[in-house]
């Protein structure tokens, strides 16, 4: 679904992604997991295009390493931010309908004369939000104003919002940051669920519970380097691993 190739990203003389290669199978979900600070954002960043980076990123087998932000979307590609930006202020519904907006395929003159074109696009806009709504469990709370809603369900409108764009892989970075318990549990279901609808999920997260349970596959970035690779048992037990997560005492 989705290749890396010799990814580095630089900001001035640091190395925030370090030669980093790795593939993402399809219908999969593949966590990228590492200290604070260890590139995770930044290769999302440069798959989305939002980084200026060196290295090659594929999403099956077309290269999209050259192209704009925002033709990227358009192979499939939906994200969340680490730091949610939600419309405090806009409903579920609303907030939802925002992430579609890079469907948009009417103009000015669209806009004035509330022409029919607009129209369409609305329509399908709003279906695609009840969809999201369906999956997610939040249909019967689409018309509540995201602000007063607890931070879980905030996160979960954050995801909805990658989804609006029907992608193919969900970039989601930290979904599960401040979440309670039950909260957590509830994403990981959510999340399960789009797995088995037959999405591919590149999943950043710092809750080793949640990565364990649910991923397929999980890459470790240390000071931008790809550490270590495997399957969640292979991870747990890693040495480098453990060592970049606890640093050399652990083994004192
Ligand atoms: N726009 C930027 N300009 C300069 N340095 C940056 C920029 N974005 C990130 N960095 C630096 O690049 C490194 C990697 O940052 P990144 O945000 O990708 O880490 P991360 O793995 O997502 O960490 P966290 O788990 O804390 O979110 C850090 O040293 C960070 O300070
Ligand atoms: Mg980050």
């Amino acid at each position: 679904m989705l290749e890396i190739k010799d990814l580095t990203v630089r900001f001035g003389g640091l190395v925030a992604v370090d030669n980093l290669s790795m593939k993402v199978e399809k219908g999969v979900i593949h966590s990228l997991i590492g200290p604070n600070g260890a590139g995770k954002s930044t290769v999302f960043n440069a798959i989305c295009g939002l980084v200026k980076s060196t290295g090659k990123v594929e999403i099956e087998g077309h290269d999209i390493s050259k192209l704009p932000a925002f033709k990227r979307s358009n192979f499939g590609i939906g994200r969340s931010f680490q730091n949610i930006v939600i419309f405090k202020y806009m409903t579920i519904l609303e907030n939802l309908m925002v992430g579609y907006h890079i469907k948009t395929n009417y103009g000015i003159w669209d806009q004035i004369f509330k022409t029919e074109k607009k129209k369409i696009y609305e329509e399908k806009a709003w279906k695609r939000a009840v969809d999201v709504a369906d999956i997610l469990g939040l249909k019967n709370k689409l018309g509540l104003f995201a602000g007063n809603l607890p931070y879980g369900i905030q996160k979960l409108v954050d995801v909805g919002r990658a989804l609006m764009v029907e992608p193919k892989i969900l970039l989601l970075d930290e979904p599960a940051a401040g979440l309670t318990e039950v909260e957590t549990q509830n994403l990981k279901n959510a999340l399960v669920k789009l797995k088995n609808m037959g999405l591919t999920i590149l999943l950043v997260e710092h809750d080793m519970n949640l990565v364990m349970d649910i991923s397929e596959k999980i890459t470790v970035l240390n000071f931008g380097k790809k550490i270590a690779e495997g399957r969640p048992d292979e991870i747990r037990n890693n040495k480098e691993v453990i060592k970049a997560y606890l640093g050399d005492e652990a083994y004192a």
